[in-house]
C-alpha cells in the first residue's frame, strides 16, 4: 500500500481489493458492535476549502468508531486561508497529527502537502479526482454484484473529478467502461491516456444511449461542480440529454444498478423517478464511504500487520 492516496491510480487491483475486504471486515465490526479501535490515540486533521456532507461526517464518525480523533480544519479559520503556503502548513501539521485529509480545488496542493508532510495524505475530493468516492462505489459494486469481472460500467456526464475516478477504479479492478460525455467537457487527458492501455475495454462517445446499453452499472455525477457556479447555466444546456433516465435504464441490462455520489441534481443528470428506484443503492452507496474510509485510514495510518 502506498504512503498516501491522492488519487485512484496510486492504488493498484490487489490493493483495491485488500482496501475492500478490510471495509467489508470493519463495516461488520461496525454493525455487530465488535471493538476495532484500531487508531486509539491517533489523530486526523480535516482541512476543507470546500463544502461537504458525507465526506467531514463519515471521516470524524469512522475516526471515532476506529478510536481516534479527528480535527475539523475550515480554510477560512486556517492561516492557510490567509495565504500560509501549503509547504509551511504540511510541515507544522505533520508534527501533530497522524494522518490528513484535504478537500481543496488543485490536485497540486494536495501533492505538495504529500511531499512537504511526513503523514499519510488523503485526497478528499480535489477538482481532478475523488478517490475515496469511488473506493466506496467500488465496494457497493461489489456488494450488488459479487464480483467486479465482466461487468459493464457506464458513466454518463461531465468528464469530471467523478469521471476521473471512476475510469481509472473501474478499469483496474476490471469492468469495461463506457463514458458518454458531451465534446468539450472530456476527461482529464491524464485519465484519457491510462484508459488508452485498456484498448476495448474503454470507449467514449457523446452517444448516451450507445454508451449504457448493456451497462450492468450506470453512474452520474452534477453538471456544475462546486467551483464552477457561474458556468451553471451553459453547462445546463451543454448536457442536455445526457441523463440517467427511462430511455437509458431500458437501454441497460435488466437489473443494473445506478451510483450517484451526492449531492443530486433531480431532474438534472437523474430523474427523480430512477433516483428513487434505486435509492437504496445510492443510499448504500453513502454509508460505504465511512466504512471503506474507515479501511483507508487503517491502512494507511495503522498497525502495519493488517
Ligand atoms: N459525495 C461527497 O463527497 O459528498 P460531500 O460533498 O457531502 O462530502
Ligand atoms: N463533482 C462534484 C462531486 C461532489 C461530491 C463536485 O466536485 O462538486
Amino acid at each position: 500500500m502506498t504512503q498516501h492516496l491522492l488519487k485512484m491510480a496510486d492504488l493498484t487491483k490487489d490493493e483495491i481489493i485488500d482496501l475492500l475486504n478490510l471495509a467489508d471486515q470493519l463495516k461488520y465490526n461496525q454493525k455487530h458492535g465488535i471493538p476495532h479501535h484500531l487508531l486509539e490515540g491517533k489523530t486526523l486533521g480535516m482541512i476543507f476549502q470546500k463544502a461537504s456532507t458525507r465526506t467531514r461526517v463519515s471521516f470524524e464518525t469512522g475516526m471515532y468508531q476506529l478510536g481516534g480523533l479527528a480535527q475539523f480544519l475550515s480554510s477560512r479559520d486556517l492561516q492557510m486561508g490567509r495565504g500560509e503556503p501549503v509547504q509551511d502548513t504540511a510541515r507544522v501539521l505533520s508534527r501533530y497529527l497522524n494522518g490528513i485529509m484535504i478537500r481543496t480545488f488543485e490536485q497540486k496542493e494536495v501533492e505538495d502537502l504529500a511531499s512537504y508532510g511526513c503523514v499519510p495524505i488523503i485526497n478528499g475530493l480535489t477538482d481532478y479526482a475523488h478517490p475515496c468516492q469511488v473506493l466506496a462505489d467500488l465496494m457497493t459494486i461489489r456488494e450488488y454484484k459479487g464480483a467486479f469481472d465482466g461487468l459493464n460500467f457506464c458513466y454518463i456526464g461531465d468528464g469530471n473529478n467523478m469521471c476521473n475516478s471512476h475510469i481509472v477504479g473501474a478499469l483496474t479492478v476490471g469492468m469495461k467502461v463506457s463514458i458518454a460525455c458531451p465534446e468539450g467537457y472530456r476527461p482529464h487527458p491524464d485519465v484519457l491516456k491510462f484508459a488508452e492501455k485498456y484498448g476495448d475495454m474503454f470507449r467514449i462517445s457523446d452517444n448516451v444511449q450507445e454508451m449504457a446499453a448493456n451497462a450492468d452499472v450506470l453512474a452520474t455525477d452534477v453538471w456544475a461542480s462546486m467551483g464552477q457556479e457561474t458556468e451553471a447555466a451553459d453547462r445546463r444546456k451543454a448536457f442536455q440529454g445526457f441523463q440517467i433516465n427511462d430511455s437509458v435504464m431500458a437501454a441497460a441490462k435488466p437489473g443494473a444498478m445506478v451510483l450517484h455520489c451526492l449531492p443530486a441534481h433531480r431532474e438534472e443528470e437523474i430523474t427523480t423517478k430512477v433516483f428513487e428506484a434505486h435509492a437504496n443503492e445510492i443510499f448504500d452507496e453513502a454509508e460505504n464511504r465511512l466504512h471503506a474510509q474507515k479501511a483507508v485510514m487503517v491502512k494507511l495510518m495503522g498497525p502495519k500487520d493488517i
